[in-house]
């Protein structure tokens, strides 16, 4: 079977992690990535020489690109004349628009979670509604927070049901590099209710969700705490088996020093993970708790990798690369090196 040619529009925070991802999967050709400015993504993607052509959004733009050091490959219209599917990854808003254009070139894409909600024909989570983004033009894959909520949600879920989640979440303030968010010592709240159980409810509407959102002025990760009330009793034991079948999800213990979010951090640089870089998504054990059918757990979320395995489930799934889910989970984690089938 020939590749599908995939290219990355936006190479800035989740975009240059999307590109690496694509890159890693052997059934796919990374054709290009696009962007209009030289972007210290871009900038390291020009000095570290990884190859990956670049092009440029607009034409009025080349020139700047080319004084940054590029070679360009040419425009975006180039770049779509080559490939069957993006990943649009583009600031929030840029991506609604360049729609049009994909539509023109009869490329299909996925979009990130900043964009309006009808950006995409529906909202996407790989284990909540991969049937239904089968063949689909365009998906719009879960914000950060959702997409760690989704994967523990939907793994209860398919194991012993779920009717309804409330989740607090504490979100960080800005990614590391965006220092124009800061610096601020504030708890900044907002209304209720967050977006992330609206989009909880359109992935999975068989489940009620309820969201709070908090801002803190923290970059290494949101952490959040769900109550999730089951079909059935539970216990511990179970939810932590569950959780231990999904290869996107990864225990950490209190008790092993993994104390924070800045810990779990700091070990993934330990590791040597490129830019300490986590897939997968850290629960805590000692902060599950189980009553009848009452689960409580927190979860911390790498919020600049954690859509990456998504957004490569997407190009499966709208290219009809596998029909079933879980078939194309596997061929993601596997390429991603993340573990088996879910
Ligand atoms: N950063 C996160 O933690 C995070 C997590 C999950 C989802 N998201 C979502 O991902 C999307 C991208 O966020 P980000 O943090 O990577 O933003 P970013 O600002 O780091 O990157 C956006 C890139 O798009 C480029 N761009 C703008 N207009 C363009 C055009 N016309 N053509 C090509 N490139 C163009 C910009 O130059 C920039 O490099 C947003 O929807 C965001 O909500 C972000």
């Amino acid at each position: 079977m020939s590749k599908v040619k995939v290219g990355v529009v936006g190479f800035g925070t989740i975009g240059e992690r999307i590109a690496d991802g694509l890159a890693a999967q052997e059934d796919m050709e990374l054709v290009g990535v696009c962007d209009v400015a030289v972007s210290l993504p871009v900038k390291a993607l020009i000095v570290s020489g990884k190859g990956y052509p670049l092009y440029c959004g607009t034409p009025d733009k080349v020139k700047d690109l080319e004084a940054g050091g590029a070679t360009v490959a040419g425009t975006l219209d180039d770049l779509l004349k080559q490939v069957d599917m993006v990943c649009d990854a583009t600031a929030p808003g840029v991506g609604a628009k360049l729609k049009e254009q994909y539509e023109a070139h009869g490329v299909k894409a996925t979009f990130q979670g900043g964009e309006k909600i009808g950006t995409g024909d529906l909202q996407f989570h790989s284990l909540a509604n991969y049937d239904k983004a089968y063949g689909k033009d365009y998906l719009h894959i879960l914000s950060c927070n959702t997409t760690g909520m989704a994967r523990c949600i939907n793994s209860i879920d398919r194991a012993i049901g779920v009717e309804r989640v409330n989740a607090m979440i504490i979100r960080r303030a800005a990614d590391v590099a965006e220092t124009h968010k800061g610096p601020v010592d504030a708890a900044i709240v907002q209304k209720v209710p967050s977006h992330q159980c609206e989009d909880i409810m359109a992935v999975s509407p068989h489940i009620k969700a309820l969201s709070v959102v908090v801002t803190l002025p923290i970059t290494h990760g949101h952490v959040q705490t769900l109550q999730v009330h089951c079909k059935q009793d539970t216990s511990k034991e179970q939810i932590l088996e569950i959780f231990g079948q999904n290869p996107r999800l990864q225990i950490f213990r209190i008790e092993d020093g993994f104390l924070s979010n800045s810990h779990i951090f700091d070990y993934c640089r330990d590791l040597g993970l490129p830019r300490a870089d986590m897939y997968e998504c850290p629960v805590w054990d000692e902060m599950i708790h189980v009553e009848g059918r009452e689960v409580w757990f927190t979860q911390m979320i790498p919020q600049e990798s954690i859509v990456i395995p998504e957004n490569v489930d997407g190009v499966r799934a709208a290219m009809k690369m596998q029909d079933d889910y879980a078939d194309a989970i596997a061929e993601t984690n596997k390429y991603l090196k993340m573990g088996g089938k879910v």
